[in-house]
C-alpha cells in the first residue's frame, strides 16, 4: 500500500480525509480526542514536508433534511469547527477553518495556502454528494487538490464521496500514516498470526457483532465471550457455525451479581486470563463491562493488564474501548489500538473496505 511518505509533497495541495468523527458528550462537546491524537502523525508529516494540507472529514450523522448553502446556518452540534480547534491544540499549529460550502470562494482560499499551511472544510455529510457518493460531487472534491490522502480508517467501510469516489478524479491517491499503520497492524492478525490466537469480543451492540463473531471463530484458536455476547449466543447459536463452537468460552459470572451483569465477575476474569497466557496474537474487540462508569471498569482493566503480560503481538479497538484504554493509560500495553469501530469489525470479517480498495496496493 503506497503510503504519504513514498510520495513528493512539496508545495502540492494535499487532500487529507482525516478521521475526525469524535464522540461528543451531551452539551455537544469532543468527549475523546483519541482519534485526533491518531492523526497527528500524518499531518505534522504533511506540514513539515511543504504541503498546502486541506483537510475533509464528517462529524456524527446530520438531519439528511439539512443541505449546505440552503440554509442560513450549519447545524452547530454538527460543525466541524469544534474538532478543528481542538485538532490544532493538539498539533501546536494553526488550523484555518473555511465554513464556506465547497466552490470558487473555498477554492480561492486554497490557492492562496502557504507551504505547510493546514485548512479544514466544513462537514463532509451536509453535501448530500458525500453518502450518495455522488460523481459531480467526488470531482468537485478533487479539483480542490493535487493529491488524495486516505487517513481515516474508522469510515472506510463507507463508499462515500470524500472516502472512495474522490479517488477517480485525482491524479495521486495514497494512504496516510494512520491508515497504513492499521491495515498493516490488521492484516498481521489476518495473515498467518502466530499460535495460540486469542480473539476477545465485548461490548453491547452485539446484534452488529454477528458476522464478525462467525469470522473470528475460524480465524481464531479461543473466543473469549462477554457477558453480553455469551448470553446472545446462548440464545442464537446459529450465530457461530457448528464446527467451531468449541473454541468458544463463555463468560460463567458477572459483577456486582449474576442477574446485574455490568462487568465479568472475579471467576471470569481468571478464566480469561488463563487463555490469554499462553497466546502469541490477541484480538480484543469491546469492553468487557460498562466501562463509562467507574464500578465497572475492573474487569476490562485485568484483562488489559494481563494482554501486556503476555507479551503476545496485540491489537484492540472497537466501540469504546480504544478511548477507555488510553485514558486508563494502558495504550502502551497494546502492540495497536484501532481507531476503527464498525470498520474495524468488518475489515477482520474479511470484507472489503470501499475506501482501501479504491487505493488499490
Ligand atoms: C465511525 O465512527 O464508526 C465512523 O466514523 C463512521 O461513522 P458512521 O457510522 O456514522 O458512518
Amino acid at each position: 500500500m503506497k503510503s504519504i511518505q513514498d510520495i513528493e509533497l512539496k508545495g502540492k495541495r494535499v487532500l487529507i480525509r482525516c478521521a475526525l468523527n469524535v464522540p461528543l458528550d451531551e452539551k455537544g462537546n469532543i468527549a475523546d480526542d483519541f482519534r485526533l491524537k491518531e492523526s497527528l502523525a500524518t499531518l505534522t508529516y504533511a506540514a513539515e514536508q511543504g504541503a498546502k494540507c486541506v483537510l475533509l472529514g464528517h462529524l456524527g450523522r446530520p438531519d439528511p433534511l439539512f443541505e449546505f448553502g440552503n440554509h442560513p446556518a450549519v447545524p452547530p452540534l454538527w460543525s466541524l469547527r469544534k474538532v478543528a480547534e481542538h485538532l490544532s491544540v493538539l498539533l501546536g499549529r494553526k488550523i484555518l477553518f473555511f465554513e464556506q460550502p465547497i466552490g470558487r470562494e473555498v477554492r480561492d482560499q486554497i490557492s492562496l495556502l502557504k507551504e505547510g499551511e493546514i485548512a479544514m472544510l466544513e462537514n463532509m455529510r451536509f453535501y448530500k454528494g458525500e453518502e450518495a457518493n455522488d460523481e459531480n460531487f467526488a470531482k468537485e472534491l478533487a479539483n480542490l487538490g493535487d493529491i488524495y490522502v486516505n487517513d481515516a480508517f474508522d469510515v472506510n467501510h463507507r463508499a462515500h464521496a470524500s472516502v472512495s469516489g474522490v479517488v477517480k478524479f485525482v491524479p495521486v491517491a495514497v494512504a496516510g500514516i494512520q491508515l497504513k499503520k492499521e491495515v498493516d497492524a490488521l492484516n498481521r492478525i489476518l495473515e498467518n498470526p502466530k499460535r495460540k490466537m486469542v480473539v476477545i469480543v465485548g461490548g453491547s451492540k452485539i446484534e452488529t457483532k454477528a458476522g464478525f463473531l462467525g469470522a473470528v471463530c475460524k480465524l481464531a484458536d479461543t473466543v473469549l465471550m462477554g457477558n453480553l455476547v455469551s448470553k446472545e449466543v446462548e440464545e442464537k447459536p446459529f450465530l457461530v457455525p457448528a464446527e467451531y463452537r468449541d473454541r468458544l468460552v463463555a463468560a460463567i459470572d458477572g459483577y456486582p451479581g449474576e442477574s446485574q451483569s455490568f462487568d465479568i465477575g472475579p471467576r471470569t476474569r481468571e478464566l480469561f486470563k488463563s487463555h490469554i497466557q499462553g497466546a502469541r496474537t490477541i484480538f480484543w474487540s469491546g469492553p468487557l463491562g460498562k466501562v463509562e462508569e467507574e464500578a465497572y471498569r475492573q474487569g476490562s482493566l485485568e484483562i488489559a493488564n494481563a494482554i501486556g503480560e503476555s507479551g503476545a503481538f496485540s491489537v484492540a479497538g472497537g466501540g469504546d474501548l480504544a478511548g477507555f484504554l488510553e485514558r486508563a493509560g494502558l495504550k502502551n500495553k497494546f502492540s495497536h489500538i484501532s481507531i476503527g469501530g464498525s470498520a474495524l469489525l468488518a475489515y477482520i470479517a474479511g470484507e472489503k473496505l470501499p475506501g482501501i480498495e479504491a487505493l488499490g496496493n
